[in-house]
């Protein structure tokens, strides 16, 4: 019996996707498919898959075609299956011609000419695009509209900046760039918010109350009733509010969750934080909107991602201390937040004017989490032991910083009517009624300089 094997990620499957497997099938007796994970395409920089793997599975096995449907999750699986499904024949489409003549050590290799006229990407971008407008000044909002690009079904359509000089050449015409808010909302079915967080809550109100859905940069709102009435505010208007993070959209990041959740450093006993900058001072001071961000509003909603993703928004106790500047009121420097949790602390240090070693460092009852500075950007971490022998490295591939993935995310939630982001509601309740409560002095130390 002569066994072929072929792989794909067979997303909206198409013509192109049948003609490949009926011949891959007639090249021998049985047919083995193996089908892209959902992170395995993410890690490759694959990231506008539409369909879940579940849906190009169940498309694949409907074409009757395949006699067996694996998953490849990993780099160096088809070495791995070829050995063991005892393969005779691997085969691809000829846009891969050459790419895996390495495999010819271990069976025959053959491709097959490519279907003219029809692929996945091309049926993704006919569908209906989103049409974003961006608002924001910072050189965040810089970084959403260069990543909006790589995005399958978005396109910006128009910019809300009191910084216009300063759109960069790379992003190409965009039709639209006013410091006018009212103007951009008409013009677009979904808005990113970059703005000042001071603006978050005025904004995605109206924004959500004219139906459109908001991606907002981390708080939605500096109260935590304001982040609670916005949710309703989407959910009964069945728009899309995204509370965004992009740290929570790396993969490195989403995998140390899932790592330290199924145990692999025992209980966990500390969380321990670390982010500072010291850039934005330096860099949009001479700027006609610039308005600071003291290091809660900054960093706040970063550091107390990990914090709540891995010991959940039930603490026990929270305790601030803060240094505030004298010459700006309400811009704090620097801050500490301390959690205590039933059998679990976590600590966060944070600062707009102090530079420190942004780590995270995730410890439990039988080894430790370690993820260097910049944490919250990293493609890198390690799991370490009392027993060093024992350590792991884990690397993953970071494009765009998660801003990527995560407009991704968000286009897809809005099309499929679904939230789909890794950010849950009570997480961003929980981050603004920490802003509200440091904001209203509740448990805050106030730090003075000898
Ligand atoms: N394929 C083909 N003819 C096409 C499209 C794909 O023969 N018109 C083959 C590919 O060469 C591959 C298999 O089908 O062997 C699965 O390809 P996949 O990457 O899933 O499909 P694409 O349509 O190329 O997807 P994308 O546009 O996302 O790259």
């Amino acid at each position: 019996m002569v066994k072929v094997i072929t792989y794909g990620t067979f997303d909206l499957l198409h013509y192109g996707h049948i003609r490949l497997l009926q011949r891959a099938k007639a090249l021998g007796d049985y047919l083995i498919v193996g089908v892209t994970s959902d992170a395995f395409d993410k890690a490759r920089g694959k990231i506008n898959v539409q369909q879940s793997l579940m849906e190009r599975i169940d498309a694949v096995r409907a074409t009757g075609l395949a006699d067996q449907i694996v998953v490849e999750e990993y780099e160096g699986q088809k070495i791995d299956d070829i050995k063991r499904y005892g393969a005779d024949i691997f085969t691809v489409g000829s846009d891969w011609k050459g790419h895996f003549d390495y495999l010819r050590q271990y069976c025959r290799v053959i491709y097959l000419d490519r279907t003219d006229g029809v692929s996945s990407s091309e049926i993704r971008s006919e569908q209906r695009l989103l049409r974003v407008g961006l608002v924001g000044d910072t050189s965040l909002a810089a970084k959403y509209a260069r990543e909006c690009q790589y995005v399958n079904g978005c396109q910006i359509e128009a910019i809300c900046s009191g910084a216009i000089d300063r759109q960069p050449e790379e992003l190409g015409r965009i039709p639209l760039i006013t410091d006018d808010f009212d103007v951009v909302l008409n013009h677009v079915d979904a808005l990113i918010l970059a703005s000042h967080p001071e603006r978050h809550y005025t904004e995605i109100r109206k924004a959500l109350s004219a139906g459109k859905h908001v991606l907002c940069e981390s708080p939605v709102a500096l109260r935590k009733d304001q982040c609670e009435e916005l949710f309703e505010l989407a959910e009964g208007q069945n728009l899309i509010l995204f509370d965004s993070i992009k740290t929570a959209y790396t993969t490195a990041f989403e995998r140390l969750l899932l790592l330290a959740g199924s145990g692999r450093i025992g209980q966990i006993a500390s969380v321990n934080v670390t982010c500072t900058s010291l850039s934005e001072s330096m860099l949009s001071k001479d700027r006609l909107y610039y308005q600071p961000t003291g290091s809660m509003q900054a960093w706040g909603p970063t550091s107390l991602l990990p914090v709540f993703q891995l010991l959940g928004t039930h603490y026990q106790s929270v305790h601030f201390a803060s240094l505030f500047l004298e010459q700006s009121p309400g811009f704090d420097a620097f801050t500490q937040m301390s959690f205590v949790y039933p059998g679990a602390v976590a600590n966060i240090l944070i600062g707009k004017r102090i530079k420190a070693e942004g780590e995270l460092i995730i410890s439990g009852s039988e080894g430790y989490i370690y993820v260097p500075a910049p944490w919250w950007k990293t493609d890198y971490f390690e799991i370490r032991y009392e027993n060093a022998s024992n350590n792991r490295r884990y690397f993953y591939q970071l494009e765009g910083e998660g801003i990527r993935n995560e407009i991704a995310s968000f286009v897809r939630s809005v099309n499929t009517h679904t939230y789909m982001g890794s950010i849950r509601k009570e997480i961003s309740v929980c981050i603004s009624d920490i802003l509200e409560k440091h904001r209203a002095g509740e448990n805050v130390t106030l730090l003075k300089r000898a």
